[in-house]
């Protein structure tokens, strides 16, 4: 496994606003150049984890029995198998979140852990990380939380989302968060995105019009797409949203 440590990362930037410690000096750089121009960033990064964790007990009251979480991250605390009693497969194209995931789960088995790329599709399903953990014949939902905006519009997130929708079974979901420019001051979005460009994975932040196409093919459960915090809030959760979040069902 090569870990640059030079270059910041954002899966390690994103645990650093976290609170976590799985990161070098350059993520924590860099995120700090992140946290001066958008200082509720912390804020922002829990709540679009407890967006994860509301969903997948939804999902789980639901009866959904198998979660393809792709672009996990490093195994910050409550994460996805830790709200589900199914079967979770964790995937992330980052060698370091792979190996930190594959550390922190290795003795439960309902649980597995690939290195695999959502930019492909196929081979990231066929895996056999994942394929021999899911049974893509049933239903699956597939976890895309903050990592679209990693992928540019070149690399068709909506296509690749299609060819994900159409490998599963009807009665599959779609979980997706996505960080926008909605709102957001426009000085402020430029100064951030020149940080990320020097990161291993430049930031494509996006209206809620691109974001509501990713769900094409699928019916948006209540209460559609908004704001992250606002979907089914828990009592006294603060609610700093920095993207949009919704949940959608194929039949
Ligand atoms: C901001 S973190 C999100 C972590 C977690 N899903 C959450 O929302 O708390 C984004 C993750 O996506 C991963 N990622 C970025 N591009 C990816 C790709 N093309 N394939 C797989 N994972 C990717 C990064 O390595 C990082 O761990």
């Amino acid at each position: 496994m090569t870990i640059d440590a030079t270059v910041p990362n954002v899966a390690r930037m994103y645990d650093y606003y976290l609170g976590g410690y799985h990161n070098f000096a350059a993520d924590r750089e860099a995120a700090e150049k992140i946290l001066a121009i958008f200082p509720d960033t912390p804020a922002a990064a829990r709540t679009n984890r407890r967006f994860m964790q509301r969903v997948v007990r939804h999902l789980g009251e639901a009866g959904v029995r198998q979660f393809l979480d792709i672009g996990a991250g490093l195994p910050t605390q409550g994460n996805v198998h830790e709200h589900t009693d199914g079967r979770v497969v964790y995937v992330d194209n980052d060698p370091v979140a792979v190996a930190q995931a594959r550390t922190l789960v290795e003795d439960d088995e309902r649980v597995s852990v690939a290195l695999a790329d959502l930019r492909e599709p196929e081979a990231l399903l066929a895996d056999p990380h994942v394929a021999g953990h899911l049974d893509l014949a049933e239903p699956v939902a597939i976890l895309l939380v903050s990592i679209l905006h990693f992928i540019p519009d070149e690399a068709d997130p909506w296509g690749l989302i299609a060819r994900l929708r159409d490998a599963t079974a009807p009665g599959s979901h779609l979980v997706v968060s996505h960080l926008t420019l909605d709102g957001v001051d426009a000085a402020a979005v430029q100064q951030g995105q020149q940080v990320y460009r020097r990161t291993n994975a430049p930031i494509v932040p996006r209206p809620r019009d691109a974001i509501l196409r990713l769900f094409d093919g699928y019916e948006l459960l209540e209460p559609g797409l908004v704001w992250i915090g606002d979907w089914r809030p828990g009592p006294g959760e603060d609610q700093v949203s920095h993207g949009y979040g919704a949940a959608g069902v194929k039949h």
